[in-house]
């Protein structure tokens, strides 16, 4: 079977378990890792039998490098997928992209004109609940849809510091809904804030309304002590729910309460092998930079929303 060389680009939190996994896939190799803290390269270049780079240039010359994941913070997400670019690799950027619509638009038009496969970190997408889900609502399991619900809440992220609950968190949501319902969202009101008077809201309950008439509502919080991770599907007929964590699914209907088996995997494990797929056959990018694009878009009208406090609507594109 042909397989890609990838090499992690940030291997902080989020980097180190993209190192853990990609080890062990089955169509991609694992051949080099660059992170800017010199240390903790060390750490995960020794812990995962990796070599490992400091400097960004030097990695993306490594021989056999094919494709990066760019696990960096967020308002890095431009630059160094803009080199990786130029150095003729394939990307996984991760959410929420670059975490602004213009420079969203500006890597995925660069990856696109130098042929380049860009996808974008949705996990969720890759979430053995969530594909279920997708796969009742195709059957119409519950009828027409009426509403989404959802809920993704924790405490404080100690190592998030360029964005908000909103483009860290809720937009995981976003996309979620975007993907279950295969509707756009036409406008947004959201009510958002920050408690804990930090630089960015840690709070925002947004109700976004669907141009197939659909509601989605996400409460996505990092104020309380439990980690949360849920979605209501409310429909004519029967309402689903499903915990993205344990990717339980339950069907509710006025006769009976059913609860499918899906086997757990990890979405992570799933995500990557999509990347890999996708250069190796060369694939459609699902999730794609329109997406995020799309996703980022939403994400803006809520924070304008939070700070008007009316409703915004979205241009069609
Ligand atoms: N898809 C998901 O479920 C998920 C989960 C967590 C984080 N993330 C995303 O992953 C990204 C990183 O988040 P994190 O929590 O791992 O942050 P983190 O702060 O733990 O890690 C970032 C790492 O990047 C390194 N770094 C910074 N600039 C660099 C550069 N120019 N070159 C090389 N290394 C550099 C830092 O030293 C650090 O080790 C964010 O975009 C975040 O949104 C996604």
């Amino acid at each position: 079977m042909k397989r890609v060389a990838v090499g992690v680009i940030g291997t902080g939190f989020w980097g180190e378990n993209q190192v853990r996994v990609l080890r062990q896939r089955r169509n991609a190799d694992l051949v080099a890792i660059c992170e800017k803290d010199e240390r903790r390269a060390k750490e995960i270049g020794w812990k995962y039998g990796v070599p490992w780079f400091t400097d960004l240039g030097k990695f993306l010359r490594s021989p056999r490098l094919e494709a990066v994941t760019v696990c960096t913070p967020t308002q890095t997400h431009l630059w160094v997928g803009l080199s990786a670019i130029e150095s003729g690799k394939h990307l996984l950027v991760e959410k929420p992209m670059t975490g602004e619509a213009q420079t969203a638009e500006k890597l995925a038009k660069s990856a696109k004109k130098a042929s380049l496969k860009l996808l974008v970190g949705f996990i969720e997408r890759f979430n053995p609940g969530v594909t279920a889900v997708r796969k009742l609502l195709k059957q119409r399991a519950v009828g027409d849809v009426i509403i989404a619900t959802g809920r993704r809440v924790a405490r404080w992220p100690m190592r998030i510091g360029d964005v908000g609950v909103v483009k860290d968190t809720a937009i995981h949501d976003i996309d979620a809904m975007r993907y279950l319902l295969g509707e756009e969202v036409s406008a947004v009101f959201a009510q958002t804030g920050s408690l804990r008077k930090r630089a960015y809201e840690d709070y925002a309950e947004m109700m976004l309304r669907f141009d197939g008439g659909t509601t989605g509502f996400i409460d996505a919080n990092w104020l309380t002590p439990r980690k949360v991770r849920t979605l209501i599907i409310t429909g004519s007929d029967a309402t689903i729910n499903l915990d993205y964590i344990t990717q339980e699914i339950t069907i509710e209907n006025s006769k009976q309460l059913v609860k499918p088996y899906t086997p757990w995997a990890e979405p992570l494990k799933l995500e990557l092998e999509n990347f890999a797929s996708t250069i190796i056959q060369d694939k459609k990018e699902a999730p794609s930079g329109d997406d995020a694009l799309r996703a980022i878009r939403i994400c803006d009208a809520a924070l304008e929303s939070g700070r008007s406090k009316t409703l915004v609507t979205l241009k069609a594109h």
